[in-house]
């Protein structure tokens, strides 16, 4: 389900018109449709249902305090990979012990605060790591609840800096190597081996490298729960969504195309790999992180300027790459329409924003109807890594978010006030 659809001209958010919202709120905004959020929680939930699960929300796309109270009142848990992260699910009002830490960075301090705070598992991503862990439990009087992450060497055939499941990345600790680090690590006397961890990257749009990944590690799974008693087994996330259904499709609409697609869903996934996971006895932990909030959430923008030049149609917009970065960072594609729907012409147009980059688009030539100066537009796709990789570059106030659901909608975070910007700033004394 995606909750964004035309009722008659206007495009809406479940049953809230958008255009009232942005001019009510002002733009760059950013909306979320807690019906959509609920609906791919549940559906991966469903999916799974055949082995013990529980769904980790990968913090990092998304960490709107409403949003991560809207899935921890669904029973998700959530993966974070910063205190504050965990900081952020504690104040949503969400649970700890659900909470699974990630991260090749852990410092002291964050080590101990997921410590007191009962986190279920660190997922450990080097030997330095386990070590600091322990030495943090030992001071603490405290027994830390580990998983290592393994690195499958599985080729995920996503984009370059959202792969991690080869040996040429940061992340995780080779294959052939994981059975010497459990060994090691059965030595600390301040861990709890309590589970595996894999990640093989982002955005994958198709079943087999999870399938190839499991596969690769099941027998290594059932060797360390035999030898350690592991009692879950994290497969990360990674799950890919639709951003161009125009490209998949030839549709015209998301909606008109959602049941031709050929896409990953839930089921596809799970029909997969559930068979495979049932004879380890392992509860299954899942960080999805895109596939719950990325086509839940759109960015509302307003046409400043029409600017023609000689070969060129620009749509001047108030939104710019530092509300969302990733066309500017990964090319990513982010399908944009106008808020109220306009027949007649396209026209070849390049959406930029008015920073002073020429990196600082959304898309290039890409046909748009003609539109003028207080038009607004819609950038779909925007839930999950849109906020959150927000920046004050130019010292532009970090954007405002509502949450909608059914036809209530809530204003969840307030436009930053612009001094808010430089409010930790000081004038060195020796300049006064
Ligand atoms: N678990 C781990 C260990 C991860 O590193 C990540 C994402 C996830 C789960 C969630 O992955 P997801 O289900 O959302 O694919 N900023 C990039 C994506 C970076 C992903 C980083 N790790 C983007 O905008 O595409």
């Amino acid at each position: 389900m995606h909750g964004f659809r035309y009722f008659g001209n206007r495009l809406h958010c479940e049953g809230v018109a958008l255009e009232p919202l942005a001019r009510k709120y002002g733009t760059p905004l950013y909306v979320y449709s807690q019906g959509t959020l609920t609906d791919h929680f549940k559906k991966l939930d469903m999916a799974m249902s055949d082995v013990d699960h529980q769904i980790c929300f990968s913090v990092k796309a998304n960490s709107n305090q409403s949003v991560l109270r809207a899935l921890a009142n669904l029973g998700g848990g959530f993966d974070i990979v910063s205190g504050g992260e965990l900081q952020r699910i504690i104040d949503a009002g969400g649970d700890p012990r659900n909470c699974v830490f990630a991260g090749v960075g852990k410092t002291e301090p964050e080590v101990e605060f997921a410590l007191k705070r009962g986190v279920y598992s660190f997922n450990a991503e080097s030997e330095p790591e386990l070590e600091r862990i322990n030495r943090v439990a030992a001071r603490l009087g405290k027994t830390a609840p580990v998983a290592v992450r393994v690195n499958p060497g599985v080729a995920a055939h996503t984009h370059a800096k959202i792969t991690t499941g080869t040996y040429e990345n940061k992340f995780g600790i080779a294959f052939e190597k994981i059975e010497a680090v459990y060994a090691r690590a059965a030595t600390l006397k301040h861990l709890r081996l309590r589970g595996l961890q894999m990640h093989i990257g982002s955005q994958i749009t198709t079943v087999s490298p999870f399938e190839e990944a499991v596969r690769k590690i099941l027998p290594l799974a059932l060797r360390l729960k035999r030898q350690y008693g592991l009692e879950f087994l994290s497969l990360g996330g990674g799950l890919g969504i639709v951003y161009n259904p125009a490209l998949e499709s030839g549709a015209a609409g998301w909606w008109k195309s959602v049941a031709s697609r050929n896409i990953l869903t839930p089921q596809k996934y799970a029909a997969r790999l559930v068979s495979l996971l049932q004879p380890l006895d392992l509860r299954i932990l899942l960080e999805p992180g895109r596939f719950i909030s990325g086509n839940a959430g759109v960015l509302l923008t307003r046409v400043e300027y029409v600017k023609r030049t000689g070969r060129k149609h620009f749509l001047i917009v108030d939104a710019a790459m530092n509300d969302l970065i990733r066309p500017a960072f990964y090319e990513a594609y982010h399908q944009i329409v106008p808020l109220i729907r306009k027949a007649g012409v396209r026209i070849k147009s390049d959406v930029v924003g008015p920073v002073c980059e020429s990196g600082d688009f959304f898309c290039k030539d890409r046909p748009l109807p003609r539109l003028g100066e207080g038009d607004y537009l819609a950038l779909l796709s925007a839930g999950a890594y849109g906020f959150v990789m927000a920046s004050n570059y130019n010292t532009r106030p970090l954007a405002a978010e509502v949450l909608v659901n059914g036809n209530r909608a809530a204003l969840v975070r307030q436009r930053q006030p612009v001094r808010n910007i430089w409010a930790g700033e000081t004038v060195a004394p020796w300049l006064k």
